[in-house]
């Protein structure tokens, strides 16, 4: 009987183990890093990765970095966006499932189970590095709702939303020895899909970041 009870606690506690759930992340480290101008001199892009993940609070750094709360008072983030719509939601693929970063209680909601990194791509590299950040226009947040149209400038400023957080991935990654990718290469039909995004939603950008393989 207890063996029984034993082997059940460890199936149970494998299972927990195993099933992705939202993430807390540790407080970002805001003192930490490089000097700016330091960071400046060593920004590049990386394109081979390692299979090793970042750790909790490179993940928690990372993200605040990209586009995290950094006046709480006026709820005002990293990266500025026009009219301050704050339309650019940051989903993290990771091999434990899709997540989508909260920046108000910095965690990570669970969106999905699956591991979506090579879906964010269409170069190899996207499968095997750490993490693939997903940069997606919601247009809901900037008074587009689903089923009005859309054209090509309401997505100018989104466009240019996403690219200073981009940059702040990329100084982030310079700062911290990690590498990164900015890319334009995405199967966005196929990701939508696999994301369950709304029609309203727009894939913009997409930024692989991991180790840099030596
Ligand atoms: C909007 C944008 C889209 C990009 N898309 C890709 C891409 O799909 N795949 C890729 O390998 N690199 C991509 N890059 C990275 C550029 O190729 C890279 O920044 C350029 O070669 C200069 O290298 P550096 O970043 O090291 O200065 C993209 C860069 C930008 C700004």
């Amino acid at each position: 009987m207890k063996k029984i009870i034993l082997t059940s606690l460890t199936i149970f506690s494998v299972c927990l183990s195993i099933i992705a759930q939202d993430i807390t992340l540790p407080a970002p480290d805001k003192k930490g890093g490089k000097p700016l101008m330091q960071a400046l001199n060593e920004r590049q892009t990386t394109r081979s990765f390692t299979d090793e993940s970042l750790t909790p609070q490179q993940l928690s750094d990372l993200l605040w970095a990209a586009f995290g709360i950094n006046r709480a008072d006026q709820k005002k983030r990293t990266a500025p966006s026009a009219m301050n719509y704050q339309e650019i939601d940051v989903y993290v693929a990771m091999p434990t499932g899709l997540y989508q970063y909260l920046g108000e209680s910095h965690t990570l909601k669970l969106i999905n189970n699956k591991d979506l990194r090579k879906t964010t791509g269409t170069q190899a590299y996207v499968n095997n590095a750490a993490l693939n950040l997903v940069y997606v226009a919601d247009m809901g947040k900037a008074g587009k709702k689903e089923g009005v149209k859309i054209d090509d400038s309401d997505l100018f400023m989104s466009y240019s939303d996403a690219a200073f957080i981009a940059q702040n991935v990329y100084l982030y990654c310079a700062s911290a020895n990690l590498g990164c990718v900015v890319r334009g290469s995405i199967p966005k039909e196929k990701l939508a899909a696999e994301m369950g995004l709304k029609s309203n939603q727009y894939i913009i950008l997409a930024q692989t970041v991991g180790f840099p393989k030596k």
